[in-house]
């Protein structure tokens, strides 16, 4: 009886060292939620939009024209984008390839800035016209722009290499008033995890949807995988992925917030993610996501 009370406080005292150099703490709670806008003046009273790639219904998605654009439509936030060119620079564009937005095709990880340069990243928008010429922005150009207007930022980072690190940590040196108005999100736990390793004050959050790793697109469920033993391999993937982003995942990395699918958001999803020191539930793809009528409820 006595050997197993030592035993399990020898284990219960092993296991918090081990959490103390293995957990990054949150960003404290206020600096959080002025982060996240929940706490605000007079923005307490008026719903938060955040533009989702800037608002790519009204111009072109993840360019400078439509963070402009999303100001004019009362936007108090962005969404973007970060990929990295051949050359290691970070601009803003949602897909691993170019052909969708511009007049281009390829991967971005195939080209350098300067090709990137040349493409015109209206070519495909339905107000194309309106825009000619509107270039792939680099993420500087994007922060700049965001500050200059005065809007809130969402970083989605594509990545979760070096080189994507690298350019999230320059930014933020760079730019200290980010610290402010800017949140990282990702779906890579352990980029969010490097990421806060480096510089524990950067407000994250972790990106998350069900069956990430086994289908391509929560929308049209496309599956990944052709190979029926690959399919169910990242199914297991996902299983184990969502368990631990509920269980254990949010706590280590230190995320102030999960951003989240609108088709996804319900009381089940809600409930779960009820958890000290998480303070905000995003909308993702939605064109303008709007907190309050997701519930000011998920707020806290
Ligand atoms: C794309 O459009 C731009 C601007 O009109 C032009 O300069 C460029 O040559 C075009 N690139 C391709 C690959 O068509």
């Amino acid at each position: 009886m006595m050997e197993s009370i030592f035993f399990s406080a020898f284990v219960l005292i092993i296991t918090g060292i081990g959490l103390h150099y293995i957990v990054i703490p949150p960003v404290e709670k206020s600096i959080a939620l002025q982060v996240l806008g929940v706490l605000g003046e007079e923005e307490d009273k008026h719903p938060r939009i955040y533009a989702h790639r800037g608002g790519g219904h009204d111009a072109p998605e993840n360019t400078l024209a439509a963070f402009r654009k999303a100001k004019d439509n009362g936007a108090t936030g962005v969404e973007f984008d970060i990929s990295l060119t051949k050359d290691g620079i970070a601009v803003l564009l949602h897909d691993d390839t170019v052909d969708r937005t511009t007049n281009g095709s390829g991967s971005i990880g195939d080209m350098t800035f300067h090709e990137v340069r040349e493409l015109d990243a209206s070519k495909h928008h339905p107000q194309s016209s309106l825009y000619e010429g509107e270039k792939i922005p680099t993420l500087e150009e994007g922060v700049q722009e965001c500050i200059k207007l005065n809007l809130r930022m969402i970083f989605d980072v594509k990545e979760y290499d070096e080189k994507a690190l690298a350019a999230v940590l320059d930014i933020f040196e760079k730019y200290p008033e980010l610290y402010k108005v800017a949140v990282v999100a990702s779906f890579y736990p352990n980029f969010i995890y490097q990421l806060r390793s480096a510089n524990p004050k950067i407000v994250c959050a972790l990106t998350w949807r069900p069956n990430f790793i086994s289908y391509d697109d929560i929308v049209n469920g496309q599956p990944r995988f052709r190979i029926p033993w690959k399919m169910n391999l990242g199914k297991v993937g996902d299983y184990f992925l969502d368990w631990s982003i509920h269980s254990w995942l949010w706590y280590v990395t230190g995320v102030s917030a999960v951003l989240i699918h609108k088709d996804c958001i319900s009381q089940i999803v809600q409930s779960s993610w009820m958890k000290p020191n998480l303070f905000g539930l995003c909308s993702e793809t939605l064109e303008y996501s709007n907190y309050q009528t997701l519930g000011k409820d998920f707020m806290r």
